[in-house]
């Protein structure tokens, strides 16, 4: 029997990229199991975005590694972000020699010639290829019912100075407006209720192939998708580049009623000077020129935000400059990260790297004032009636849950199970970023 386990790090783009992988494998005839240890193919689905993400993958290939002497028919084959960065794959090697198949971010979809070449051949097998190419590999096998994931564009062209994202997914890449549009309907049609459009960055959609025919803008993108998929479903889009939000980009979430009200604006940093040396290419005054734009076509829009301290050279001062900007801007939720150096990158090569315990307690008090505001947010919907997609079960507190169009989590009790059906709550008490409410309808 052919059984399968994926594990997967990262952000969406690796979720969605190991329901690809999934897909193509059950083609095959094999079965997914929620075991590494019940497997006889066992795939690590890696990022590098920091260095605690490379790290737990180490972890996971150290602790799998008895495993795998004692069964050695079993293939492991570890890809993704990781084994993409330069030398990152004859490291990898090295380290764990056991590891059967190491492959990058753009053969995704050789995935099943890989294993074939493998089978019978005692050599581990490396192929990572730079060329950002199509990764329209189906089936797939979606396994966040009733979201789902689509990609509109690869890559990315930003180069800001921290990150390695551009190194390891290569340059922009759009898909043609037809195929997001017929991808989209088909998942209305089978009865998914979420579409999250996915990009790097979704604002540049549509850069590397201005004018062409099939192409346009991320508005264009949006609006025709609002044309031709009706439907009870919400659309959803991340990550937005502050510098690439547009008016006509507002307008075209405001036009078309199924795309929720919520945007995630990563704002890194709130002091001008270290978004200069990020390479950002928006000031602070930028960045609240476009929340302005925002409230100002819909004041009831959430918008939440990534933000990262210790970025080399970061003084005091500019810690504030994002404390007060976060403060100012209110943000709904924030993910807050600190600056880890990722090898290849400009900033990793600053001799003004900041000491661990300033970065440690820059982020603690951060995080403490941003978690205050996220709960007063959830507080002032107490006694409020909200919507939510039910997505889930919690087993251990024993609710259904989801999320609003704003991206609150909603908990209820019900003895049915309604995952995938639009429910109103009326909110009792809140905790965080959590509200706990009463069913009121459901549709
Ligand atoms: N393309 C998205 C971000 C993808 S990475 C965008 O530009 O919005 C997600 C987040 O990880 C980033 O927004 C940033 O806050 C954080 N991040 C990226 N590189 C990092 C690094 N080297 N150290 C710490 N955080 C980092
Ligand atoms: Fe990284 Fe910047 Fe590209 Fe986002 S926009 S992936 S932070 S380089
Ligand atoms: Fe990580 Fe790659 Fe995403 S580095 S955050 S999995 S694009």
């Amino acid at each position: 029997m052919r059984k399968y386990f994926i594990q997967t790090y990262g952000c969406q783009m690796n979720l969605h990229e190991s329901e690809k992988l999934a897909g193509m494998l059950e083609s095959l005839g094999y079965e997914f199991v929620s075991q590494p240890e019940e497997a006889n193919l066992i795939i690590y689905v890696t990022c590098c975005i920091r260095e605690n993400a490379e790290q737990k993958v180490y972890g996971h290939l150290g602790a799998l590694k008895p495993y795998k002497v004692a069964n050695p028919d079993v293939i492991v084959a570890v890809g993704g972000c990781m084994t993409q960065q330069s030398g990152a794959a004859e490291k990898l090697h090295k380290t764990f020699p056991f590891v059967d198949i190491i492959f990058g971010t753009h053969n995704l979809c050789e995935f099943e010639r890989l294993l074939k070449e493998k089978q019978g051949r005692k050599k581990a097998l490396i192929e990572i290829i730079e060329d950002n190419r199509e990764r329209e590999c189906i089936p797939m096998r979606r396994n966040s019912y009733p979201n789902a994931w689509v990609n509109i564009i690869y890559g990315c062209n930003n180069f800001c100075t921290y990150c390695i994202v551009p190194y390891v997914r290569g340059r922009e890449r759009s898909r043609r407006i037809e195929d997001i549009v017929a991808e989209v309907k088909s998942l209305v049609q089978e009865g998914y209720k979420e579409v999250t459009l996915l990009g790097q960055n979704v604002n540049s959609y549509g850069n590397d192939v201005k004018g062409e025919e099939g192409y346009g803008d991320f508005a264009d993108l949006l609006n025709a998708i609002g044309k031709e998929v009706k439907g009870d479903y919400r659309l959803r889009f991340m990550s937005s580049h502050p510098k690439d939000l547009s008016e006509r980009l507002v307008q075209a979430i405001v036009a078309n009623p199924n795309v929720c009200h919520s945007i995630h604006l990563p704002l890194q940093s709130g002091s001008t000077s270290v978004l200069k040396q990020m390479n950002r290419r928006y000031t602070r005054e930028d960045y609240l020129a476009k929340v302005a734009l925002i409230k100002k076509y819909m004041p009831d829009c959430s918008i939440s935000t990534d933000v990262m301290v210790g970025f080399p050279g970061e003084t005091d001062a500019d810690y504030e400059d994002t404390l007060s900007l976060m403060k100012e801007v209110d943000f709904a939720s924030a993910f807050m990260f600190v600056y880890s150096p990722r090898e290849g990158t400009p900033a990793a090569k600053r001799e003004d790297q900041i000491p661990a315990e300033i970065s440690k307690s820059r982020i603690m008090r951060m995080v403490a004032e941003q978690n205050e505001r996220t709960a007063l947010h959830s507080k002032s919907y107490e006694g409020k009636t909200v919507e939510i997609l039910c997505e889930d079960y919690d087993e251990k507190k024993n609710l259904y849950l989801g999320r609003d169009e704003y991206g609150r989590m909603g908990y209820f009790s019900s003895q049915e199970n309604l995952i995938g059906k639009f429910v109103k709550i009326k909110v009792g008490k809140t905790v965080g970023i959590s509200l706990y409410g009463e069913i009121v309808e459901v549709r």
